[in-house]
């Protein structure tokens, strides 16, 4: 190790938060053909959290995570020395939500980098993080995931197959130096493949168009995400488990060191089928996508929260993610 470099880096807390409108399942069957029965059968969703007006952007969301998070971590805000931002629907297309977040909280001259990796984003952020920490070149990064959905799905039959699944939320993490050798983020995977780009996309508007946007794309629907549901199913199923194998096998852990599994909250149905896949016991698996539906890059850390919450996050945690991209990625913490 050179000087400075630390051992491991650790999530040193968690925090979350959800907006207070709660939209049902009965509520979008008023706008749009479907029905609780439907949604719940093939995601597991009962509700989702909705932001209660406009102007309430992803870095809105994040700011009383944030705040929850450094406060269990036992810090104060001001040693926040670096903010990585998970979203795919920033406040607005630039800059990143990172910087409105800085200075949300008052930290001018705090660098802030968003990260452009979906569902996968947290992870993507947590290997960032641990990498910086390790090298010395941070002390305490703010990693978030935060997204606002509500404003960009469409409530129609067409785009019932995605409006059904996602909602708004936010979770974020204090990641700093371990002050235990044994303790810390062991390891992260991160894996892309582009071929399947275009089965969960959103296509407009698009700087290679010109113009970027256009009355036939409005209409077409591209300004709103498109999704080959049983494609990208049939990637999450398979990819998760491989990337969970593979975080284990490389910290020399076995299924049965698993303490908390906290996959990515994209349908209940893929969860169930990638715990059966690694035999973790159900009870050991983190489900909250019933309450909040899909919050993308916000899945991982609000499970992270929650179960610190519950007194449940302790010992060997999994963490895996699949998404738009294709991205996946896991990691395994010793908390
Ligand atoms: O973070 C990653 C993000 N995304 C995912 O992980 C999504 C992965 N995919 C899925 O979760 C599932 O594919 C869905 C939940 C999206 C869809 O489930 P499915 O079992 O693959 O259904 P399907 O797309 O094959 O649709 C079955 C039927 C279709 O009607 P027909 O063609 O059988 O008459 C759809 O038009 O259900 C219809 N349908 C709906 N019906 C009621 C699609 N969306 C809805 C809806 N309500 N919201």
């Amino acid at each position: 190790m050179h000087e400075g470099e630390v051992k491991r880096s650790q999530i040193l807390g968690a925090g979350h938060y959800v907006p207070t409108k709660v939209v049902t399942n009965d509520d979008l069957a008023e706008l749009m053909p479907t029905s609780d029965e439907w949604i719940q059968q093939r995601s597991g969703i009962k509700e989702r959290r909705y932001i209660e007006e406009s102007g309430i952007g992803a870095s809105d969301l994040a700011l009383p995570a944030s705040k929850m998070a450094v406060e269990r971590a036992g810090r104060e805000m001001s040693d926040v020395d670096m903010i990585i931002f998970a979203t795919l629907s920033p406040d607005v297309n630039f800059p990143g939500s990172g910087c409105l977040l800085g200075d949300k909280l008052s930290l001018p001259g705090i660098p802030a980098l968003d990260v452009r990796n979906q569902c996968s984003g947290f992870i993507y952020g947590l290997s960032i993080a641990d990498a910086w920490v390790r090298a010395g070149a941070y002390k305490n990064i703010l990693l978030v995931g935060s997204e606002v959905h509500s404003t960009g799905i469409e409530f129609t039959e067409r785009g019932r197959d995605v409006s059904v699944l996602f909602g708004d939320g936010a979770g974020a993490v204090l990641v700093g130096e371990s002050d235990d050798d044994e303790k810390g983020v062991l390891t992260v995977k991160l894996h892309a493949d582009g071929s399947g780009a275009e089965d969960l996309w959103l296509p407009a508007p698009a700087s290679r168009e010109i113009p970027r946007l256009t009355e036939e794309m409005m209409a077409a629907g591209l300004h709103y995400p498109q999704m080959k549901g049983k494609s990208v199913f049939r990637w999450a199923v398979q990819k998760m488990p491989e990337v969970a194998m593979e975080v284990l096998q490389e910290v020399g852990m076995s299924i049965d060191d698993v303490d908390l599994f906290v996959p990515h909250q994209a349908n209940m149905r893929i969860n169930q089928m990638v715990a059966k896949a690694l035999k973790i016991p159900e009870d050991k698996v983190v489900h909250n996508i019933q309450r909040y539906g899909n919050t993308t890059a916000a899945t991982i850390p609000i499970g992270l929260s929650e179960s610190y919450a519950e007194g449940r996050l302790k010992g060997n945690v999994l963490l895996a993610a699949f998404g738009s991209g294709y991205t996946w990625a896991g990691a395994v913490v010793r908390i």
